[in-house]
């Protein structure tokens, strides 16, 4: 795995770059899941709180039940931000995990939602410390409708234009039991409205291949101009598996971060999602990934900006030091993040600081 070296950024980049940083757009701010930084991920709740705190765009990880209802949650399985293995118990599969496909709909509405958890010797653990506390309240999982629902609505009883950026959950996995939910997610988006380039919305994927199926077939086929955004992942990551010679593999993405990769994503894509730090080579100048990108037109919308104390990388004072190297150095068009509220911040007050007290905040 790729080691997290993250550059000390020097006072004079930051100096330069905060002189023109006023003559540029601002990147959007794209909530990570919601506002996860606050409340569980990917409730209702979590997300009407990343529009209040005035998020661009509003994440959303969708997966299929078994009753082909799109759920949306980050991972295909249920095991850590549910009570499922308390109140389903025998529904588990050989390997210990009870898959969201496994369940219909009225079955996944009688699952509490909590924030994720990991076990620890038995122990049910908070993954990020000092968060809404577990099991606290009440949460329940959403469906893609719900939240289109939910996010259209406060768009009309407030007038704001806040957009949507689905992603399509391991669809190498819903093919294996004979599901297409890129298909099914398509289908909803066309049926919300959201079908061409300025329908404020962004449709992303880890799945190359399947994004190019979107773009060639699917996207033409039902009428709709949909942009669609490229994540790029570590290999070792899971993110997608592939046969070959009879065994199971992870699928290499090392090609995305190379200049032909990237030509071939920008004849399908609009944009890369690509980990924060593949935008900085170890000894701290841009990388390839980056110089490429841009050269090619690309959006560059990294991921994730988390603000927990222990989410910040080292080498960073603060939160704000942290995205200013991004915002205002590296200059992406985008940040995913699990805490809009600080994003936004520092984007409306970095107008107003003078380079001095940038450096000294
Ligand atoms: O989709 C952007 C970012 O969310 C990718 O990572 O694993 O949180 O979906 P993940
Ligand atoms: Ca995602």
């Amino acid at each position: 795995m790729r080691s997290v070296c993250f550059i000390s950024i020097t006072l004079a980049c930051i100096v330069s770059q905060s002189l023109y940083a006023s003559e540029r757009k601002d990147p959007i701010v794209i909530a990570h899941r919601g506002a996860s930084g606050y409340l569980p991920e990917h409730t209702l709740e979590a997300k009407t709180l990343a529009y209040a705190m005035g998020a661009d765009y509003i994440e959303q990880d969708l997966v299929l039940s078994k009753d082909n209802h799109l759920i949306v949650m980050h991972d295909i399985y249920l095991d850590e931000v549910t009570d499922v293995a308390s109140k389903f118990p025998d529904r588990a599969r050989e390997d210990g995990h009870f898959y969201t496909i496994d369940f219909t709909l009225p079955e996944l509405k009688q699952l509490r939602v909590t924030g994720p958890f990991v076990n620890v010797l038995g122990k049910k653990v908070p993954k990020y410390g000092k968060r809404f506390p577990l099991w606290h309240s009440q949460f329940q999982l959403a469906t893609f409708e719900e939240e289109l629902e939910l996010i259209q609505g406060l768009n009309q009883s407030l007038g704001y234009n806040t957009g949507i950026y689905p992603e399509i959950k391991k669809p190498y996995f819903h093919a294996q039991v004979g599901r297409d939910i890129s298909r099914a997610v398509l289908q909803t988006l066309k049926r919300y409205g959201y079908t061409k380039p300025d329908s404020n919305v962004y449709l992303q994927s880890f799945d190359a291949e399947e994004l190019q199926r979107i773009h060639q077939d699917l996207l033409p086929a039902m009428d709709m101009e949909v942009p669609l955004v490229q994540l790029i992942a570590e290999t070792d990551w899971e993110e997608k598996r592939v046969q070959q010679a009879g065994q199971w593999q992870n699928y290499d993405f090392d090609w995305m971060l190379t200049p032909e990769g990237l030509k071939r994503i920008a004849g399908y894509a609009t944009g890369i999602a690509p980990w924060y730090p593949m935008l900085i080579n170890d000894n701290g100048t841009e990388s390839t990934l980056l110089t490429e990108a841009r050269k090619l037109g690309l959006r560059i919308h990294p991921y994730t900006f988390r603000a927990d104390p222990l989410q910040i990388p080292g080498s960073y004072r603060n939160f704000d030091e942290f995205i200013a190297l991004y915002v205002d150095l590296l200059q992406v068009d985008g940040l995913f993040t699990d805490h809009p509220d600080k994003v936004r911040r520092y984007l409306s007050t970095r107008r107003e600081r003078q380079p001095r007290e940038e450096i000294f905040p």
